[in-house]
Order: structure tokens, then sequence, then C-alpha cells
């Protein structure tokens, strides 16, 4: 791997500050300039070698969108045409660290089972190719035909630049705009191009994200080629001096509100940003707030809010052209230790795809996120989990949806757990209304990153009633939990020797079901 070197003095007080917090970042992007440090360009990948291994290997998700071979990180380009979702993704075509940044791609038709493509773009004469956006043109505004599919991203090299690649085969081929960059920039802080197109405004709206610059710059378009500055929206962040502010993604929901105060619709603008999570390293804020077409401007509230208060869902954007419906996928890992987690031939894998709301809580908009429905196509029946034993055993072979009933009048600790005593365990206080999760050393393997093993982790429940409802979704190297409304979300890996197969629940009244998920690879 090509470790690399803060350069400028920010960057070294960045870090400095950072350790202090107990937020060091290994990042091995910092400073990196691909034109400089390996000019050698890539040769075009060949067909996707789809299944060397039949994607079987310890630690493999079987449920989760992994590439089969090499490294990946943010998802990219997501956009849905005639049937097919579209996922591109970060990815080193020659290796399993990061470099050689490049749009890998897979295909779904229902957002579970994944076909892994040809790699769709490879860095050229301005750079790597990093993070972006893909959107249908339907009207043509381009000019590169009815229905292009249109990708926009940073060119990176020493500056970070936005050009745009147009595919006319549903996204088998990318032809690059001969006008690139169609943003121009000479530092490295402006990155990960999200883009819509606005009704009110009649025009396409771009985020950028200004990285160590911190905050969030607008640009509109009526051609997808030519854009102007709108607007710069930035938001000090309490305990947060200095971090980089990374993937934005703009998007109007409905609010599900009681109240006549709240404006039915609402804007919220999500912002990853690395290292400043909610505890370690890479974590996904959101803003709510309205926007006219202009300028972001956020509800006066505390921030930051967090989208998933676990470890591992980064960079998680929505899909383009799905209408009203918001269908989120993270990066599941974290900058921390990203590069070290024990996977081979591949590394990371996506979060489970999450369907996003708006919905009053406390008086407030909070957005909630829940697995998608379509997670019922490789689901079995739901079987109650029998208790007659302290620990029960769940069966499981590939993955499981486990759903538990925690009356709230004590507190309450759930553990997963294997034959070879390795345990992940959450509990639930239930005066707090909160979920701590504990990833320690018994959870398995977590030598390989001195940060990785987490002796405690909370989130609010978000809930009021006198009871909850937990959905895990539990996978060969990660445990998602959410509320059954999606209130809170935890996204964490983990690294046992088999999977968690094994239940126990101490504390108040509970009842649980599972039910089996079956590999999407097999
Ligand atoms: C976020 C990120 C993006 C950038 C990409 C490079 O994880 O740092 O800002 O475009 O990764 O791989």
């Amino acid at each position: 791997m090509r470790k690399a070197y803060f350069s400028s003095l920010v960057m070294v007080a960045a870090l400095l500050v950072a350790t202090i917090i107990g937020c060091s970042s290994d990042d091995p992007k910092q400073d990196y300039n691909p034109l400089i440090d390996d000019p050698k360009q890539p040769e075009q990948p060949a067909e996707p070698d789809d299944s060397p291994s039949g994607r079987s290997e310890q630690y493999r998700p079987q449920v989760h969108f992994t590439p089969a071979k090499n490294w990946m990180n943010d998802p990219n380009g997501m956009v849905y045409l005639d049937g097919t979702y579209h996922l591109f993704y970060q990815y080193n075509p020659q290796g399993n660290q990061w470099g050689n940044m490049s749009w890998g791609h897979a295909t779904s038709t229902d957002l579970i089972h994944w076909t892994e493509q040809a790699v769709a773009l490879t860095r050229d004469e301005l750079g790597d190719i990093f993070s972006g956006s893909a959107v249908i043109d339907k009207d043509n505004t381009a000019g590169f035909g009815a229905n292009a599919m249109v990708a926009l991203y940073t060119s990176a090299s020493g500056a970070q630049q936005q050009s745009l690649a147009y595919s006319t085969d549903g996204g088998k081929t990318f032809t690059r705009y001969a006008g690139n960059p169609v943003i121009k920039n000479d530092d490295d802080n402006l990155r990960d191009p999200k883009v819509f197109w606005h009704e009110q405004s009649g025009q396409w709206v771009m985020a950028l994200a200004k990285g160590w610059k911190m905050g969030v710059e607008f640009y509109g378009s009526t051609d997808l080629k030519s854009w102007r500055h709108l607007s710069t929206f930035f938001m000090p962040l309490a305990g947060r001096p200095n971090l980089q502010w990374e993937c934005p993604d703009l998007i109007p929901l409905n609010l599900n509100s009681q109240s006549s105060n709240l404006n039915s619709q609402k804007w919220v603008l999500l912002v990853s940003v690395n290292p400043g999570g909610p505890i370690l390293g890479s974590g996904t804020m959101y803003f709510t707030g309205q926007f006219d077409g202009t300028t972001f401007t956020a509800d006066d509230r505390d921030y930051p809010l967090w989208l998933d208060y676990g470890m591992d869902n980064y960079v998680g954007v929505t899909w383009s052209n799905t209408g009203n419906r918001k269908v989120m996928i993270g990066w599941m890992n974290n900058w921390q230790y990203a590069g070290d987690v024990p996977c081979s031939p591949w590394r990371s894998a996506m979060t489970l795809p999450r369907e996003l709301t708006l919905t009053e809580y406390d008086g407030k908009p909070l957005l909630c996120s829940t697995v998608i429905s379509e997670i019922d196509q490789i689901a079995d029946a739901w079987q109650p989990v029998n208790f007659n034993s302290q620990t029960s055993n769940l069966n499981s072979t590939d993955a499981y949806q486990l759903r538990i009933k925690l009356s709230l009048d004590k507190n309450s600790t759930i553990t997963l757990s294997n034959t070879n005593d390795e345990r992940f365990t959450i509990d639930i206080n239930a005066a707090a209304r909160t979920l701590t999760a504990h990833r320690t050393a018994q959870s398995g393997k977590t030598s390989f990153n001195g940060t990785f093993s987490i002796p405690s982790m909370q989130a609010p429940l978000n809930v009021t009633g006198n009871s909850v409802t937990l959905d895990l979704f539990v996978d060969q190297s990660s445990v998602e939990i959410f509320t059954q409304e999606g209130t809170m979300s935890m996204t964490n890996l983990v690294f046992p020797q088999s999977i968690y197969n094994q239940l126990t629940v101490t504390g108040a009244d509970h009842e649980a079901q599972v039910r089996q998920l079956k590999s999407i690879w097999k």
C-alpha cells in the first residue's frame, strides 16, 4: 500500500487535533497524486472474474454486495434505468488496497441479487476517478441523447475537478465528454458530485463536498456541462473542528408528522465526515431544512445528527431516478481500519440497501432507515425462537434476520454468540432508552487493527411506548441493528470464526423470531 503523508500545515494540525480527541485516521488517500505517484495507467479491465471462489471464503458476506476480488470503497453513480439498478463503486482493479481509483460496476433487478459487470471507468489524463453520481437525462438536456445515463465524478490528481462521462447503452460503456473537466479547480478539496433534477427551479443541481475545507458547494446547470455556482453551506460542529466533509446528497422527503407546525416537505442533506464520526473515524451526519433552488437552509437545531450509530456505515447516498422512494446504500467500513480488515481476495462490502423516510420525533424531523422490503425475497418463513434453554440455537448458516420485542420496564442484554464462545453483546437501558453494543476482542478477530475493538457504542432508541422491537440482520461479518420503525440504526463489522448462530436474552420480558436469509451468491 502506498503510505502517504500530510504535506500542509493545515493537515498536520488537523491530524494532531484528531489524535488528541482520539480520532486519528489511517486514510491512505492523503496527498496521493495518481499522475505523479503512479504514472503507469492501468490496462483496460477485462470482463469481471465473477466467482473465483464462489464467494464462500471465511468472512465473505452472503447477503451483502461484495466484488469478487479487490478493494472497494464508496458507492457511486447509483441510478435506476429500465428495470435495472446500477451500483458503481470506488474500485481498485489491481489489488485489495486503496489505489488506481476506478468505477467498478454491478447491476441488480431487485437491489438484493447483484451481477458484477466490467469496470466502467478507469483513470485518465485528468487523474483517478473518484466518487460521484449518475442521472438519466430523459429530456436530452446535455445533447447525448434522450435517456442517456450521465455520470458526474471527480477527476482527482493534485487538483480535484469535476468531469462527466455518458452511456447510451444502459451503462455498459461510457464515453468521456471532450470538454472535461466541467468544473475546473486547482486544489484538492472539492469532490464527490451528487446531481439531481430540481423541478421547481428547472435545473440540475450538484452538491459538492469541500473535504478539509468543510462545507458543501451547490452548483446549477441546465445542460449538465456548464455549471454556475449557487451557494455554499457550512455549519460548525461542536467538538469537531477539523475533519473532511465528503460525499454529500440532498434529497426531498415528505415528513410523516402529526403536527401542523412542521412543513410536510423537507430537504435532508447527508454529509459524511472523516475522522469525527459518532464514535471513531468515519460517520454520516444529516441536516434537515429547506432548499429553494439556490440555497440550503438548515433547521435551527443541535447538530451533528447521525444517520447510523455504528462504526461501519459510511458515504451512503441514494439512488437516482426512483421517484419519491429514496434508497440508500453505504460502504460498510471505516477509514480508521479499512485497509486492515481480514478479507481476501476482496476488501469491503456495502450495507444492506435501506429506505430513508422522515418522521416527526420529539417535535423534530428524524431521519429513519429500514432495510428495503425486497429482502423478503431471500427470506424463509419466520420461526419463533425457543427460549426453553438459556441460549437458543438459531440454526443459521448463511445469514438471518432476528426480530426481538423487549419490554422497556427493565434493562436487558442480548448476546449473539457462536460455539467458539465469540460474542457480540447489546445492552438496552430501559430508563435512558438507549442501546449500547460491545464489539470487544471477544467478538472475534480484532487484532488486525488496534482501534477495531470498541468497548461500547451507544445510540438513542428514539421510541416512546413501553416496548421496543429490534430487527437485527446478521451476516458472516456484520451485524446491522434497527428499531423496527427505523428510528435508530447501528451497523458494525465483526469477524467471528463462524456466524453468530446462538441467541441469549436476559432482563425484561421478551419474545423473538428468526428467519433465515438465503445467500445471494448460491
Ligand atoms: C470517501 C472518499 C471520497 C473520495 C473517495 C476516493 O470515502 O474519500 O471523498 O471521492 O473516497 O476513493
